[in-house]
């Protein structure tokens, strides 16, 4: 099932994300829709706040950025109960996107490496450290499991240039391909 992608101004973007229970209901339907949901809408990666629920589980898949890095072509992963407990440099900026902040793409500073422990779709424990790019998606996406979204990590200025499309955002004046549900109405 597609579900609505929420947009920049939900207050759900800005909560912090609780563990699940590992007997979640249906579980594996939520993951279901949650990468059909990304591939209706183009994306690369989705957080659980992005549609609606306060839930720390993350799914990422770079398969379709493969042409660019042959080892994104098998790198579909689903995060859950993630924490990021290292990151280190150096500190590289780099143009996102963000499928609640459409049509936005700003350069953002990350860290190179992050070291996280999370549980699989099969609810295996994992420690893990990604590097560049993967390592780049997943803080993305962590971001939004911790309320945090790329544009509170652009500069003042930046920000100040955005601002009145995060309003239109903020107001559902915008087009999407995909299905959205904005923080206020029309
Ligand atoms: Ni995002």
């Amino acid at each position: 099932m597609i579900l609505p992608i929420y947009l920049y101004g939900h207050p759900i973007l800005r909560k912090v994300t609780k563990d699940i229970p590992l007997d979640y209901p249906d579980l594996k339907t939520l993951l279901d829709n949650m990468f059909e949901t990304l591939y209706k809408s183009d994306g690369i990666g989705l957080a659980a706040p992005q549609i609606g629920l306060e839930d720390r589980i993350l799914v990422v898949d770079l398969s379709p950025l493969s042409d660019k890095d042959p080892s994104f072509k098998d790198f579909k992963r689903v995060f859950i109960n993630a924490h990021i407990i290292e990151k280190d440099g150096p500190e590289e900026s780099v143009e996102e996107g963000c499928l609640s902040i459409p049509d936005i793409h700003e350069k953002v500073p990350r860290e190179y490496r992050i070291r996280i422990q999370y549980l699989d779709e099969n609810l295996q424990s994992h420690d893990e450290v990604f590097e560049g790019y993967k390592a780049r998606v997943i803080q993305h996406e962590y971001d939004h499991l911790e309320g945090i979204m790329f544009v509170d990590r652009i500069s003042g200025i930046r920000k100040q240039m955005i601002r009145s499309r995060l309003d239109k955002i903020m107001r559902g004046d915008v087009k999407c391909s995909y299905k959205v549900k904005p923080a206020f109405k029309k």
